[in-house]
């Protein structure tokens, strides 16, 4: 075997390989299981034992020196693809970037999080309900039997499933929440979504959210719950808040009221929030109706109740100056932006 020849054909056909493809075919060719220079290694046990060491010397020699001229040879093929990609799809990174848009909380969801964290502090939890119901729970289990006046309270969107309903309020919330936990004591703010077949107006919308409260135990009282909407306003509405009670009526509340609180007569919008009597509703209440009580599965002779429904979209009016509820879900930029 002619390892002088091999060696130098080797030589010359690595350097004429162009790309990768062509390097790793070379290396196939002499380095293969088959290869040229795999087989001229192989070919030392035929030589004749006087010419053996220098053979081995030689043919080890050419060995590594193909070996390394290979690795060379595709190191610098693989610079070479590299530094072409970087030139021919140049990036100036001096270039200014491009501003993600930065996203904002929703002003309903800012007013929401707010009153769920008022309540959560005094340790009510939050109790998601369903926004399709049926009028069982909707009117029924909170005490208003079909043909009850009390219903025309509430315009009702109606499904095509007999006695099927989008909520018109989250108070049927709390028959869930009670059923879910009587006979043990409960406390849970359930805000959510409720829907009126109303004509829109700047002052009322077919969709809304409600934040519901419910607290249920052994001595819960008026004083509680007067308690408890007082911290509630004082910290949403400022430390000097006072708050104003009026006895009202609602079906599935016995007695019932309706709580307004004072507003600063100093604020210039003052007039226009509280029709220039001083004060400003906020939430209807009172305490949980016996036969609700018992539809919730609890025994009105061993625990008693309060509960209280506000308009979150109605605070958040008041607190931004807010002029017409139709803003909230009209997804219009320049207003969103505002908050
Ligand atoms: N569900 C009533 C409404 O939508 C608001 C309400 C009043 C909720 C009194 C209550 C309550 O829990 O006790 O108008």
């Amino acid at each position: 075997m002619d390892l002088t020849s091999l060696e130098q054909r080797a030589t010359a056909e690595l350097a004429a390989c162009a790309d990768e493809a062509a390097l790793r075919a070379w290396n196939t060719t002499y380095f293969g299981k088959q290869g040229e220079v795999v087989q001229a290694v192989a070919k030392l046990k035929e030589v004749p034992p006087a010419e053996k060491p220098a053979y081995s010397k030689e043919v080890n020699r050419i060995k590594v020196a193909l070996a390394a001229a290979y690795e060379a040879a595709l190191a610098q093929v693989k610079e070479k693809t590299l530094e072409q990609s970087l030139t021919q799809h140049a990036l100036d990174v001096t270039l200014p970037g491009r501003r993600a848009p930065r996203g904002r909380l929703h002003v309903a969801t800012k007013v929401m999080r707010e009153i769920r964290a008022i309540f959560a502090d005094m340790g009510f939890q939050v109790y998601r309900s369903r926004e399709v119901e049926d009028d069982r729970t909707n009117f029924e289990l909170l005490n208003m039997p079909p043909h009850h006046p009390a219903r025309d309270m509430w315009d009702t969107f109606h499904t095509t499933t007999p006695g099927v309903i989008l909520r018109t309020h989250t108070s049927p919330g709390q028959i869930h929440v009670m059923r879910q936990f009587a006979p043990n004591p409960v406390r849970a703010v359930l805000p959510g979504m409720c829907y009126r077949h109303e004509a829109v107006s700047t002052r009322s919308e077919i969709q809304f959210e409600q934040v519901e409260g419910l607290a249920i135990g052994p001595n819960v009282t008026m004083a509680d719950l007067k308690g408890t909407i007082t911290a509630f306003a004082r910290r949403l509405f400022g430390e000097d808040r006072q708050v104003r009670i009026r006895s009202s009526y609602f079906p599935f509340t016995e007695p019932s009221i309706e709580v307004d609180i004072d507003w600063p007569k100093d604020d210039p919008n003052a007039d226009r929030l509280t029709k220039g009597t001083g004060w400003l509703e906020i939430m209807g209440a009172g305490m949980v109706h016996p036969t609700v009580l018992r539809n919730g599965g609890y025994d009105p002779e061993k625990v008693s109740g309060f509960a209280f429904g506000m308009g979150p979209q109605r605070i958040a009016m008041l607190l931004h100056a807010i002029d017409d509820i139709r803003l909230f879900w009209q997804n219009d930029l320049r207003f969103l932006q505002q908050f």
